[in-house]
């Protein structure tokens, strides 16, 4: 009797624990408060012919509430069949939703507290999470490419899976290539091509669906470091190793601020332009995109960021999509962090104020009043990808600076590394962040938290300062100004980040004949660094500085990390002239986009919403 009264205790403490974590997920269909998903199987192969990944993907589950069916989340997938103990058994798909898919109920014994069923089914050749690429898509355009892209919601359109941040699982997997390539997956990976193209992984650790991934192609792996290592086409492997040479540094870096990384290895892999992210930090191998590939290594602080959602995301992970913050004001904090330990507090600084910068004109655009810059989002009855801006990185790493400030850097570190150890492995939403902060550092309650995490715009007391290197600068602008010319100006030791805020500076009014002559000096317009020659178009394109329109065309055609896509298309889009060529532009490179890509750009140059 009492072992029963303790069965039922637990299971209502077990069924609270998880609606917390769950039940207010409004981009899911599970129902984890009745039934979840503990281990994934997979078994696909990849058919590039036909762009489609086929096979099986074997659940294991537990039933808390004696339910009869389990809903999982899937969205344009073709349910060949659903078996249990090799007996076919019952279930249904709901009408799709936009951008929501369809609920997969699935017919389960009431009276078994766990089980194990096997779904066949095959992928959409328009699956949302995939891209496709011919060879020509490639660096070495000799052998097609396959990448996924799960965050947000995107892992139901090739996993039948429970798609929300709040349920995790462990999962092994067989991938089946065509037999020159290679596949990873955020798991343990291969590190050399084997002659059958059969390739098995395993991730132990428990993750939620949206760091499911996986990649196909032509690639080779060279180590740089005990933990690290880098995967890249052959012509591009020798750059990426010159880039990512620090990689191992920066691993020990992050441990030693806030605690062990719990995912054994940290590789890096250089995907094809197309891909629509700067990075995304999957287990154990992030996806980056080449443009962080300057051949000065003055991008990688989207690595330090990757690395830290090792952490921040990946670790204690944001509970919903509306909690999204929790993961990425987290990751810019420790991403500055880290940097600052590697090149100094001057960098880091100017990290800091072009973030800022950011998150001003994201205010401004955006209206200080719109709901969409509070920290908690709401994002019912919207796809969570609205919820993607400056604010859950900016105004959430600002929150967390102005923590800091509060309580002094020492206890804030002692802080954040207890958090991270404390909260492993499990969802955190802003409230629980917030019961968590109160108890741990009350000294903040004197902050208004309430404005930083409900309201929008900035708390009114918040600014930056110029840091030192801006200033000179500045400085620099002003003798520019004065008359000096662009060979004059004392430039030599800038990094790219000087440049960012030296073309971000330029007056509004500039001839066109002022822009020659920079760019005449500066290289601006051949710029091989992405964020330059974004930054450099963003300003003349408006301007209708002609020898801009070649280099414009050109990246748009090769790059598709939506970051530059977005304000290169805008600005084109502010003069008629240029809309003409937007548009004429984007029809030919439209099909190298992903559709991650394609659904922001569709809105803004199909459908002209500025
Ligand atoms: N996890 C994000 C990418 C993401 C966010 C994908 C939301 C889908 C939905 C990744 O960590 C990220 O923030 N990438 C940034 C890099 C950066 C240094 C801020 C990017 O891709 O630009
Ligand atoms: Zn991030």
């Amino acid at each position: 009797m009492r072992n029963l009264f303790l069965l039922f205790f637990c299971t209502f403490l077990l069924n609270k624990t998880m609606a917390q974590n769950n039940n207010t997920d409004v981009h899911s269909f599970a129902q984890p408060q009745k039934a979840y998903i503990t281990h994934l199987n997979l078994n696909l192969e990849a058919d590039f012919d036909n762009k489609i990944l086929k096979g099986k993907a074997t659940l294991e589950y537990k039933n808390i509430a004696q339910t009869s069916q389990i809903h999982l989340d899937t969205r344009d997938l073709d349910i060949l069949q659903i078996t249990q103990n090799n007996q076919p058994i019952k279930f249904q798909l709901t009408e799709p939703k936009e951008y929501l898919g369809q609920a997969l109920i699935i017919d389960i014994n009431p009276q078994l507290n766990q089980g194990t069923l096997t779904i066949e089914y095959q992928t959409h050749p328009q699956a949302a999470a995939l891209q496709w690429l011919t060879p020509e898509q490639t660096a070495g355009k000799k052998n097609p490419f396959l990448f996924t892209q799960s965050q947000a919601i995107l892992a139901r359109t090739w996993v039948p899976c429970q798609d929300s941040p709040g349920i995790r699982f462990t999962y092994t997997a067989t991938i089946k290539t065509p037999k020159n390539l290679m596949a990873v997956m955020s798991a343990q990976n291969p590190q050399i091509k084997n002659s059958e193209g059969i390739y098995q992984f395993e991730m132990k650790q428990p993750i939620p669906a949206y760091l499911l991934a996986l990649a196909i192609g032509d690639f080779e792996f060279a180590p740089l470091g005990e933990r690290t290592g880098v995967y890249a086409e052959n012509n591009t492997l020798e750059k990426a190793k010159y880039e990512f040479a620090e990689l191992e540094n920066m691993l020990q870096l992050a441990e030693k601020l806030y605690g062990k990384y719990e995912w054994e290895r940290y590789d890096l892999i250089v995907l094809p332009p197309s891909f629509p992210f700067g990075g995304m930090e999957n287990p154990r191998i992030t996806f980056a995109t080449p443009t962080i590939i300057a051949e000065d290594r003055s991008l990688i602080s989207l690595v330090a960021h990757e690395l830290a959602h090792s952490w921040s995301g990946n670790l204690v992970t944001n509970a919903t999509w509306n909690d999204f913050w929790i993961n990425e004001g987290f990751t810019v904090y420790f991403e500055r962090r880290i940097m600052e330990a590697m090149m100094g507090k001057s960098y880091a600084e100017m990290l800091a104020y072009l973030g800022y910068q950011d998150l001003l004109h994201t205010l401004e655009l955006f209206g200080k009043d719109n709901p969409d810059t509070r920290l908690k989002l709401d994002l019912k009855d919207r796809d969570p990808d609205e919820g993607v801006s400056e604010i859950a990185y900016e105004k959430g790493y600002f929150f967390l600076i102005t923590l800091e400030k509060k309580v002094g850097r020492p206890k804030f570190d002692a802080f954040l590394h207890q958090y991270f150890q404390k909260n492993a492995f499990q969802g955190m939403d802003t409230e629980k962040f917030l019961e968590y902060l109160k108890k741990e550092l009350p000294e903040t309650q004197t902050i208004d938290l309430n404005a930083w995490i409900y309201q929008p715009g900035l708390p009114s007391n918040f600014a930056l300062t110029l840091p030192e290197r801006f200033i000179e600068v500045e400085k620099q602008l002003k003798k520019w100004k004065n008359g000096t010319p662009p060979e004059k100006l004392n430039t030599q030791q800038w990094t790219t980040h000087e440049w960012l805020h030296f073309i971000e500076q330029l007056p509004a009014e500039i001839s066109t004949d002022e822009l020659e002559k920079l760019d005449q000096q500066f290289k601006f317009s051949q710029s091989g660094n992405a964020e330059i020659i974004t930054q450099w178009l963003q300003i003349t394109l408006p301007l209708s500085y002609t020898p801009a329109f070649a280099p414009a065309e050109n990246f748009l055609m090769n790059v598709g990390r939506r970051k530059f896509l977005v304000p290169i298309y805008k600005a084109m889009l502010k003069t008629e002239q240029g809309t003409q060529k937007a548009k004429e532009i984007y029809q030919k490179a439209r099909k190298n986009y992903h559709s991650v890509a394609t659904n922001t750009l569709d809105k803004l140059i199909l459908e002209q919403q500025r």
